[in-house]
């Protein structure tokens, strides 16, 4: 049987029917077509499917839709503002943090989380809270020097 949900996701609020075990990540993919966010393991391990749920760091393959109903929920999708990358995507782009692209959206999300609530994290800050996050390309050093070169124009942006 469905539910009415609604879920506000990158600023639009979206009413849906979906079925109760609907996961978030299938809802986004899906049912909104936000094909950004991407799902790995499936299992909460890898981080691929990595959202912002009012605020906080998420794995959406563990959420089931309906207990984000009312929720704010930011994708990949909603990091780029007026035709501009956020500086964290900029910077993934500039200093080579992505090959396949698999984990990048996941690894992005969970940047700008640690960001949000540390502005200015040091190297190891950054290697603990990314540890959730699992890439089979990059050998982890060209993401962590995206997010490092990420650090001040983020701050920027944010003023
Ligand atoms: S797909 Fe969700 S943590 Fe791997
Ligand atoms: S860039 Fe391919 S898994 Fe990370």
């Amino acid at each position: 049987m469905n539910q009415s949900i609604t879920l506000t996701v990158n600023g639009t609020e979206h009413r849906l029917e979906v079925p109760a075990r609907r996961l978030l990540v299938d809802c986004l993919r899906y049912d909104l077509g936000l094909t950004g966010t991407k799902e790995g393991c499936s299992v909460g391990v890898c981080g691929a499917c990595t959202v912002l749920i009012n605020g906080e760091m998420s794995a959406s393959c563990l959420k089931l839709a309906v207990a984000a109903d009312g929720a704010e929920i930011t994708t990949i999708e909603g990091l780029a503002q007026d035709g501009r990358l956020h500086p964290l995507q900029q910077s993934f782009i500039d200093h080579g943090g992505f090959q396949c692209g698999i984990c990048t959206p996941g690894q992005i999300m969970a940047a700008k989380a640690l960001l949000d609530v540390n502005p200015a994290p040091t190297e190891e800050e950054i290697k603990a809270w990314m540890m959730g996050n699992l890439c089979r390309c990059t050998g982890y050093y060209k993401i962590l020097e995206s997010i490092v070169n990420a650090i001040g124009p983020t701050q920027e942006a944010n003023r």
